[in-house]
């Protein structure tokens, strides 16, 4: 059965009733992109559910992506999102809080400093291709995903702490961000308030917590019983440093360990999960790969790309654009409204939690044309005049937008150029591959990948 909305404009918003108290609770728990695609299809660029007495509005038209993200960020702000893992960091936290570690952190991923750390980056992604390849010449298959993860927690650990991780440290913040990926972040506003202890995972979490917070405060404790060192470009000695723009004032110890947690949510399986689907889809397209190939060949002379090639590669850049279009890693982006007011024609009422799901804004019928194909060109940037500025949001847009942008891009294009010069791909799962909403966009069975050592 459907429910109807009044607007102020006389038009009817629908969307499924749902069950009685519980409302669209189970469709949103089990795959909300999946009832988000379905709203949109029967319902357009707005529609209306309920969870519990929680309204929520899916929104996929860039005209109100726009609006939201980034003209009016007061009348839309960023839900309370209450949780252990992240604390206050900068990706949930709201207001004036915000807007000052927004001033300290941002800084920290310009250009300059992304140059900085990428000889790491570049050491890292050398040692997991001959990783990869010496798997292949053992006939061993692996997936992506997990392998693509544990290679950018590598280069985020060092970047951070210049040390290499244990492996224990993946583990367990793969663990904690996978439980509240799965079931808290991005839809903790309605379901981890509401039910946070029937699920036994519950306690799993706040003991990885606590190790977490361990590792984290006893590094910070010895940064600064060292003091400033000349040469230490690490991404805590910065956090440490940073100074408020008003106060001057720097962070203490609790609102740096926020931040490093947040950066590393924010950060390495976002990245994974672009390399990801941008290696599957050079497996399904070998004009693509080929293409890939002569770029690399012809910026490098057959050396590993570094940093500073990755600008001389716009072909293989715009293949991680269009792989951001068609699979967007971040899968929703979430606001509310703070007072009643009218989106695309209809009266939200007050605490209405919105999701505005890139992989629907990307597929929007009058921005997109063939949506659904492949096509890296359509980066080119004669074509990208006129594109409106609410129809590609992979990084989100206006105030809040990802801190981590230049530093994703640059990594998965260096990543996707390093892999196809020196190995070929095979990929061994099923097509079409099916996806999965956690943190990020996922295949739902791994991306299953044999990878040998190019001859010749
Ligand atoms: C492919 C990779 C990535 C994608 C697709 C991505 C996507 C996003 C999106 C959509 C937002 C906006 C969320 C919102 O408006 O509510 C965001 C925010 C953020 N991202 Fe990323 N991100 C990526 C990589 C990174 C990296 C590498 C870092 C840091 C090392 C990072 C740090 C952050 C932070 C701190 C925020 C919060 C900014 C704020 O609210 O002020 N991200 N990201």
């Amino acid at each position: 059965m459907d429910t109807s909305v009044s607007s102020s404009s006389g038009r009817r918003l629908a969307g499924p009733r749902g069950l009685p108290v519980l409302g669209s609770f189970f469709p949103m728990l089990s795959e909300p992109l999946a009832l988000a695609n379905k709203l949109h299809a029967r319902y357009g660029d707005v529609s209306l559910i309920r969870v519990y007495k929680t309204p929520i509005a899916f929104l996929r038209n860039p005209v109100d992506v726009k609006r939201v993200l980034i003209d009016e960020p007061q009348t839309f702000p960023k839900p309370l999102i209450d949780n252990p893992f992240n604390g206050n960091g900068l990706t949930v936290s709201r207001g004036d809080h915000w807007k000052r570690q927004r001033h300290m952190v941002q800084p920290l991923f310009h250009k300059e400093k992304v140059r900085l750390w990428s000889g790491i980056f570049s050491e890292e992604l050398a040692k997991s291709v001959e990783r990869w390849k010496e798997m292949g010449a053992r006939g061993e298959s692996f997936d992506m995903y997990t392998e693509g993860a544990r290679l950018m927690f590598g280069v985020m650990w060092r970047t951070c702490f210049e040390e290499q991780p244990e492996i224990a440290y993946f583990d367990r913040i793969m663990d904690a961000i996978d439980v509240f990926g799965r079931r808290v972040s991005p839809l903790s506003v309605l379901l981890y308030n509401l039910m946070p202890r029937m699920d036994p995972r519950h306690e799993r979490v706040y003991t990885s917590v606590k190790l977490i917070n361990g590792w984290i405060y006893e590094r910070i404790g010895k940064r600064r019983g060292r003091g400033t060192e000349d040469g230490d470009i690490t991404l805590l000695s910065m956090l440490v440093e940073a100074k408020a723009r008003d106060s001057g004032e720097s962070m203490n110890d609790k609102e740096v360990r926020d931040e490093i947690v947040n950066l590393f949510g924010a950060s390495f399986e976002m990245i994974a999960t672009s390399l990801t689907w941008a290696i599957h889809a050079c497996t399904q397209h070998p004009e693509v790969t080929q293409a890939i190939r002569d770029e690399v060949q012809g910026v490098t002379g057959g050396a590993p790309p570094r940093y500073e090639d990755v600008a001389k590669m716009p072909y293989t850049n715009r293949v991680v654009q269009e792989i951001n279009r068609l699979c967007p890693p971040a899968w929703t982006i979430l606001r509310e409204t703070a007072s009643e007011v009218e989106v695309g024609g209809v009266m939200l009422p007050k605490g209405t939690q919105l999701l505005l799901c890139p992989y629907a804004i990307h597929r929007h019928p009058d921005h997109w044309k063939d949506a659904e194909t492949f096509d890296p060109d359509r980066f080119l940037p004669e074509r990208l005049t006129g594109m409106h500025k609410g129809a590609y949001v992979p990084f989100g847009a206006g105030s809040r937008i990802c801190v981590g942008q230049h530093m994703s891009l640059v990594d998965t294009v260096q990543t996707l150029a390093a892999v196809l010069q020196q190995l070929d791909v095979e990929y061994l799962g099923k097509t079409p591959v099916e996806w999965q909403t956690r943190l990020t966009f996922v295949p739902k069975h791994g991306m299953p990948v044999r990878m040998r050592a190019r001859q010749g």
